[in-house]
Parts: C-alpha cells; sequence; structure tokens
C-alpha cells in the first residue's frame, strides 16, 4: 500500500517587498511530507526556513504556489475554514518564551488554545483542569508547575509548555521551528526523545526546521537543503549522510563532529560573499562561495535534478564533481 501524503508543497514562493527590490525569502520551493514521516529543514541562517514554515501553515500568506493538506489546497479556503484547519496544523517555536504571556501560568498557557478555539468553554474549570493535567503529563511537565510564570522555569521546561500549547488542539502536522535550538545540548536530547515519542504515539507529522544538520539525523525521514531560498537538495536522510551532493551540503556536513575516527570528510570553511536575497539574477546562488564555481554556474537558473533515484540537487557541474 502507498504511504498517506499529509502535505504536498508545491512551486511555493514568498516574496517581501523592500525599498531596495523584491526579496526571495522562498524562491519555488516544492516537497511532499507523508503522514506520520518528518522532513528536516536545513540551512544557515536567513535562508528562509521559518519564512517557509510560516507560508505554509498561512500565519503568512504566500506570494503564489499550492499548499496541500489532507489532498484540498489551503490557500484557497476562506477565513473560517482556515480556522478550523488550525487545528490540525500547529507551530512549536524556537524560543517559547518569547511567544508565552509572563503574565500567565503554565496552566492558563496551555489551557488558552483550548478557549480560544473553543474546544472547552472558560467556565468549564474542571474539564480545563483535567485537560491541562493530561498534556502536562503527556510532555513531561510535573504537577508542581501548574501555577508556575514562564521565568520561574527553564528552557527545556519552558519548550514543554510550548509543545503541550501545540499538542492541545491534537493536530496532525506540526512546523516545528528550531525548537531545540536555545537549549543545552543535554535537554536538546530530552525534548528530541520527547518529541519522537508524541509523534510515534500520536502518529504526527513534523517539518523540523534547524540550521544545525546533526540535529536532524536521526530524527528526519527526509531532509531538504535551503540556501537563499531556494532548494539545492533533497533526499531521504541515510542518502544525505551517506551521499551528500551539493558542495553546500557537504560544507554543512563537514562542520559536525564526528565521534568516527575512520570518517575523513575535511572540514570546508565557507568563504566568500553570500550573495543578496533581493531580486537574485540567474544563477547558483551559492556561486560566490563555491571552490567548484565557473562561468558554468551563473547567468542560467540551474533546476534541481534527480542524480540519483529520489536523489535531487540543484548544481550545473555535479557530474564533474562527483565523477
Ligand atoms: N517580514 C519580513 N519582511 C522583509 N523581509 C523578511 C521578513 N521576514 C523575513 N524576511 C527576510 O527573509 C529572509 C528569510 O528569513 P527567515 O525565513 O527568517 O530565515 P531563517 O528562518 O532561515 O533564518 C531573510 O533575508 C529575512 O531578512
Ligand atoms: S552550481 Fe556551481 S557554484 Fe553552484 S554549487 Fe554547483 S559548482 Fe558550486
Ligand atoms: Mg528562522
Amino acid at each position: 500500500m502507498q504511504n498517506e501524503k499529509l502535505l504536498e508543497v508545491r512551486h511555493l514562493k514568498k516574496y517581501f517587498s523592500t525599498p531596495r527590490g523584491q526579496l526571495h525569502a522562498v524562491d519555488d520551493i516544492n516537497f511532499v511530507i507523508e503522514k506520520g514521516k518528518t522532513l528536516g529543514v536545513v540551512g544557515e541562517s536567513g535562508c528562509g526556513k521559518s519564512t517557509l514554515g510560516r507560508a505554509v501553515l498561512r500565519l503568512q500568506d504566500p506570494t503564489s504556489g499550492e499548499v496541500i493538506f489532507q489532498g484540498e489546497d489551503i490557500l484557497k479556503y476562506k477565513a473560517a475554514k482556515m480556522k478550523q484547519l488550525k487545528k490540525d496544523m500547529q507551530l512549536i517555536f524556537q524560543d517559547p518564551f518569547s511567544s508565552l504571556n509572563p503574565r500567565m501560568t503554565v496552566s492558563q498557557a496551555i489551557a488558552f488554545p483550548l478557549i480560544i478555539q473553543g474546544v472547552i468553554s472558560q467556565k468549564d474549570k474542571a474539564a480545563l483542569d483535567k485537560r491541562v493535567n493530561e498534556l502536562m503529563d503527556l510532555v513531561g511537565l510535573a504537577q508542581r508547575f501548574v501555577n508556575s510564570y514562564p521565568h520561574e522555569l527553564d528552557g527545556g521546561r519552558r519548550q514543554r509548555i510550548g509543545i503541550a500549547r501545540a499538542l492541545s488542539l491534537q493536530p496532525k502536522f506540526i512546523v516545528c521551528d528550531e525548537p531545540v535550538s536555545a537549549l543545552d545540548v543535554s535537554i536538546q536530547a530530552q525534548i528530541l526523545n520527547l518529541m519522537q515519542d508524541l509523534q510515534k504515539e500520536m502518529g504526527l507529522t513534523y517539518m523540523f526546521i534547524t540550521h544545525d544538520l546533526s540535529v536532524v539525523k536521526h530524527l528526519s525521514n527526509d531532509i531538504m537543503v535551503m540556501y537563499l531560498g531556494m532548494m539545492v537538495e533533497y533526499c531521504s536522510s541515510d542518502a544525505l549522510f551517506a551521499k551528500p551532493l551539493h558542495p553546500y551540503t557537504r560544507a554543512l556536513l563537514s562542520a559536525i563532529p564526528v565521534a568516527d575516527p575512520d570518517c575523513h570528510m575535511e572540514r570546508v570553511i565557507l568563504r566568500g560573499e553570500i550573495s543578496s536575497p533581493i531580486d537574485p539574477k540567474p544563477g547558483c546562488r551559492f556561486a560566490g562561495r563555491c571552490i567548484y564555481a565557473t562561468e558554468a554556474c551563473v547567468g542560467e537558473e540551474i533546476p534541481l535534478t534527480e542524480y540519483e533515484p529520489g536523489h535531487f540537487v540543484a548544481c550545473a557541474r555535479i557530474n564533474e564533481i562527483h565523477s
């Protein structure tokens, strides 16, 4: 049986008008995520990851393209239908501190989406308390914190509140935008494990955004590497780590410390100018920093091509580099 497609994004673009021109934050992105799976979205700060996540959730309307969720293009939905859909599609932020109201206790913060979406009435205190307790258990937050304020908790516990809020409406799909980037490494692992357990338990589908490839290695089924708004490589997580193709992906990977003494991947230091995302010229946007760049890389758009079955890459010199 074929796996069920939950989300398909086609030719998605999000441009911002700036005084200097059109900023191509997300530029013709295509991908599919199957139900219960995770797509990792990786790239440096400013490459458009958050904008992509927000565009997919329609927190910011895309410039053009299609976002097909459960078979329907949600960009065509009117406000009322979109509000209904918000229950199914949620966002977990990098820094829950900035998204949590400092004057709300843990219990109020977790109850808030339930009240706003009309799932449980504010007057039904017993039902709200019961659901808040369930959600705190689900994310491993001890009941003794129920009346605590965000500033009284550490980063890991605050992120557990963020996850509980996202789960409160029983979503199908969650955009996780750098959810562990602000946490200590030891706490990162706990939160990642929690997210994996919840995924299995609840059949969740994730789009997991990070600037750190090592974070998504074990979590993602597929990985998309973005550079200045564009997708430069897209394949299974196993294929990406076994045989990274794009020079940019190779540079990102080489920056990850490895425990294996037999692994001799040389550290690639990225030098050169990062080109501007404003009215970018046709050609490879990575050319200014790529050691393989020649005139073949500029002047014309470089399409994403299937180099090996299921392994896509956008590089004009891919055959020469990997011959
Ligand atoms: N509201 C906005 N108005 C103008 N430019 C924006 C806006 N939001 C993001 N950008 C720009 O879009 C690009 C992508 O930003 P972002 O999606 O936040 O990247 P990332 O999450 O990968 O760090 C950046 O150049 C950023 O400056
Ligand atoms: S197209 Fe050229 S500049 Fe871009 S990654 Fe490939 S070799 Fe480097
Ligand atoms: Mg971001």
